[in-house]
């Protein structure tokens, strides 16, 4: 049935002009049929405006399926001849294959009916909702635009609308639809959960937060609610309520899994950190774990960089300090400590950055890019783009997994890439992208290469330096006149640079230029959001220098 009517589709055929008159010659020739025509008051419009779905359909290919419907459905058939209006008994006919769980032959049968009563909002609606259910969002937009078209008080069909737009990626119009629905019924908790997931999905927690929790107070029956609103309460810092939530969650046995098991001993141990010592937290995170702890080293690394992003500096420190008494070697604790406490340092300690990235190489991508929406390398290349040079020779210092390769190499004769961490370096070598890659201190291989670049490029590695001046020498040494000099900064007010407790040093920026002065003169600058942490925007600068004459 599907295949007749996709087939029709796909020869693109608009034909209601006839189709009363086919129906009616298909119900004529019919003898046994014939008693229905008197309550068969057809009203297909011919309206070529009507929904594709239902236009390409012609009266002929309907009276064909009707048959094929009737002849395989006595309750169908069974209708048509107790003079039941065709259009009803489809639909009829339609949802019940709908509750069987088959959308696909409903829609087919939905949008026959819909071609007999065009004028009918539930009818489509209907028909918006099974083809919606089987995927065909562009097919089932129109089709709730009409339902609305023809009653714009049809909350579910604003509903509708918002989940189509939304899988179209068009999240304005979703959201929109999202906030009518639920002004039209403001107990249609699908409608406070879906904006609820959209807010989330762009990041916007405390909102998400806000229609989730109106979700569950209209009775939401998603399952995964509780662990969603757990997860933004996270995302905001609110690690006690997260827990509640993610606590309930788990209790209903839903969607429970090791990563939101993991997740709520960790907001367990943060509701705990916060208030109590490192010990009673472990416990908590103990018995919120069970057989899915992770070790307490990862467990304290993670907590201490939660802890410091979302301004529990004390709890931060207290743990770090508990920390530090049973791992005094380990690099990551003891930089990351010293930057929470507010130590004067002017740049990363090297075994920091060799052990934080080696950590971190499997996950980097994945992480920065998808979690925390990373876009440095594109947009940096892009500063550099439209400067318009011919930069042949180009270096990626602190090159990382080598995100910025392939927006780097096409065109270029020669693309250096310069790391410390090995384990970055080994899934930069894996884009094959590179022509050396060289495992280094940026500033001592400045120092040492015989090699020249026409630009050199520092995508987020700076922000491990304080003092630049020492770097901006050994790059300009490398650099001929008129070279490039692309980087990015976070940012901050006090001169001349701050170390952050994240490990990374943030540089007020007239400062900064005043350091590159001697060597470089600015070219084009971009304040910019580097990416989101602890839910709130990272805000820095998008730099290009261009070398002075020597
Ligand atoms: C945040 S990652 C950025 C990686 C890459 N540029 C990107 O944008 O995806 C910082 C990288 O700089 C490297 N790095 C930091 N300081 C460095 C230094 N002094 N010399 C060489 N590499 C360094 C780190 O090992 C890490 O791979």
């Amino acid at each position: 049935m599907a295949r007749s009517v996709m087939s029709s589709a796909a020869r693109g055929r608009v034909q209601f002009q006839d189709s009363d008159a086919a129906l009616h010659a298909w119900f004529e020739a019919d003898s046994l049929r014939r008693e229905t025509l008197a309550f068969a008051p057809f009203t297909t419009g011919g309206d070529a405006a009507l929904p594709p779905v239902v236009a390409r359909l012609d009266a002929a290919e309907i009276a064909a399926l009707v048959a094929q419907w009737r002849a395989v459905s006595p309750p169908l058939d069974a209708l048509f001849l107790q003079g039941v209006a065709p259009a009803d008994a489809l639909r009829r006919f339609g949802l019940t294959h709908w509750s069987m769980n088959n959308p696909r032959a409903a829609s087919v049968i939905l949008a026959a009916a819909a071609a007999m009563a065009p004028n009918d909002a539930a009818l489509w609606l209907d028909l918006g909702s099974t083809l919606n259910a089987c995927g065909e969002a562009a097919d089932a937009r129109p089709a709730f635009e009409r339902a609305l078209a023809l009653d714009s008080g049809l909350a579910r069909a604003w509903l509708g609308l918002a989940l189509v737009a939304n899988a179209l990626s068009d999240f304005e119009a979703a959201e929109r639809a999202f906030a009518t629905a639920l002004a039209r019924d403001p107990q249609l908790s699908e409608a406070a959960f879906g904006l609820g997931l959209l807010c989330f999905e762009q990041r916007r927690y405390v909102e998400a937060i806000a229609h989730w929790r109106r979700a569950i107070d209209a009775g939401s029956r998603n399952a995964l609610v509780h662990a969603g609103l757990g997860q933004a309460l996270f995302f905001t810092g609110d690690f006690s309520d997260a827990a509640r939530e993610m606590a309930i969650q788990i209790n209903l046995g839903i969607g429970v899994d090791q990563k939101l098991t993991r997740r709520y001993a960790l907001a367990r141990f943060l509701e705990t950190m916060i208030v109590a010592d490192s010990d009673a937290a472990f416990a908590a995170y103990r018995a919120a774990s069970g057989t899915d702890a992770e070790d307490e080293a990862s467990v304290a690394r993670t907590a201490f960089a939660l802890l410091n992003a979302y301004g529990r500096r004390d709890a931060a420190i207290r743990l770090g300090r508990a920390r530090l008494t049973r791992t005094r070697d380990d690099p990551i604790q003891r930089y990351l400590f010293d930057a929470a406490a507010g130590e004067k340092l002017d740049r990363a300690p090297r075994d920091y950055l060799i052990a934080h990235f080696d950590c971190f190489a499997d996950t980097f991508d994945k992480q920065l890019v998808d979690v925390l929406g990373y876009d440095v390398p594109e947009r940096l290349a892009r500063l550099v783009a439209a400067a318009g040079r011919d930069l042949p020779r180009a270096l990626d210092l602190g090159c990382g997994t080598g995100l910025a390769a392939h927006h780097l190499k096409p065109g270029r004769a020669r693309l250096v890439g310069v790391d410390l961490s090995p384990r970055m370096l080994a899934k930069a070598a894996k884009r094959r992208a590179y022509d050396a890659l060289v495992e280094a201190d940026m500033i001592a291989f400045l120092a040492e290469t015989d090699e020249r670049f026409d630009l050199v490029f520092v995508a987020d590695a700076l922000i491990y330096f304080g003092a630049l001046d020492e770097f901006f020498a050994a790059a300009a040494r490398v650099m001929p006149e008129g070279a490039l000099l692309a980087f990015n900064v976070e940012t901050i007010d006090a001169a001349p640079f701050a170390l952050l407790p994240s490990g990374r040093f943030a540089h007020e920026i007239v400062a900064l230029r005043e350091a590159a002065s001697p060597w470089f003169k600015p070219l084009a600058e971009l304040a910019s959001v580097l990416r989101s942490e602890a839910g709130a925007p990272v805000e820095g600068m998008l730099l290009a220098l261009e070398r002075r004459a020597a």
